[in-house]
């Protein structure tokens, strides 16, 4: 994030920074939102993020102009500050549309939902990284490269995504160790599958090939289960079986 805020700065572009699986990590000595390396900063709270409202997410920023005009766009552009109409107020009930906007507004119910779940949030990221070091301890030897942690990030551990050794698993491949994995009642998934590659961005012109280091990621990613609910017996069943597994 630092090189791309200098890179921003050196050639006048702006950052919207994508931390939709970083809610509650930190980045040298900063808690992830804090947009001291891009202009605007966003979470996701889809119900499997870290914290949920069910749906929805969140913009923030550190620029008053930003965050105008993002109030303005959540609700039909329309404004109730003084300060922003352009006429004088004909009364209490009086508010101007000053721009074209949508209906992004969250619903009380999930707001509430959300702020419950901000209270908890550290308590969640701490318990992701027991989860975390528990595997890195488990899973040392196997044929598998394991997620690492630069000295200045605390990562909020949104996913645990091993990586497969192919070679050393010949004649294993990475489907069969996803599949067999599956059919011992582990819950893995793959994030994600390369953007380009999807039908919509192939239409436009992107290839297969134009993004080398995403594919080879994508050929040996699988994402093992990681919740704050996941119970040391069910940590434990998976670790089992991804030795079984993998001892074949
Ligand atoms: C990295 C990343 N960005 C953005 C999104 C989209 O979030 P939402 O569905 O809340 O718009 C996701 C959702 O999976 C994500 O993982």
């Amino acid at each position: 994030m630092r090189a791309i805020h200098e890179l921003s700065q050196q050639y006048g572009f702006k950052v919207v920074e994508d931390a939709s699986h970083a809610i509650g990590g930190r980045y040298r000595d900063g808690a992830i939102g804090n947009c001291e390396y891009s202009d605007i900063t966003v979470f996701s709270f889809h119900p499997v993020k870290i914290v949920t409202t069910a749906e929805g997410g969140m913009a923030l920023t550190n620029n008053s102009a930003l965050a105008e005009q993002m109030s303005l766009f959540r609700s039909h552009g329309i404004t109730r500050d003084p300060l922003q109409m352009t006429r004088e107020s004909e009364g209490p009930w009086y508010y101007e549309q000053i721009a074209l906007g949508y209906n992004y507004r969250m619903t009380d119910l999930q707001a509430a939902l959300g702020a419950s779940q901000m209270q908890r949030l550290q308590e969640y990221v701490e318990r992701r990284h027991e989860i975390a070091a528990r595997y890195t301890q488990e899973l040392e030897g196997l044929p598998l490269v394991l997620p690492k942690q630069a000295e200045f990030s605390y990562s909020a551990y949104h996913l645990y995504v091993i990586r497969l050794d192919l070679d050393a698993i010949i004649p294993l491949t990475h489907a069969e160790v996803f599949q067999s994995l599956r059919e011992r009642d582990i819950l893995v998934n793959l994030h994600y599958i390369p953007v380009h590659t999807q039908p919509y961005y192939q239409k436009m012109g992107f290839e297969c090939g134009d993004f080398p280091n995403a594919e080879a990621y994508y050929k040996t990613a699988i994402s093992i289960p990681m919740f704050p609910t996941l119970s040391s017996d069910a940590q434990d069943k998976v670790i089992a079986a991804l030795h079984d597994v993998l001892a074949k």
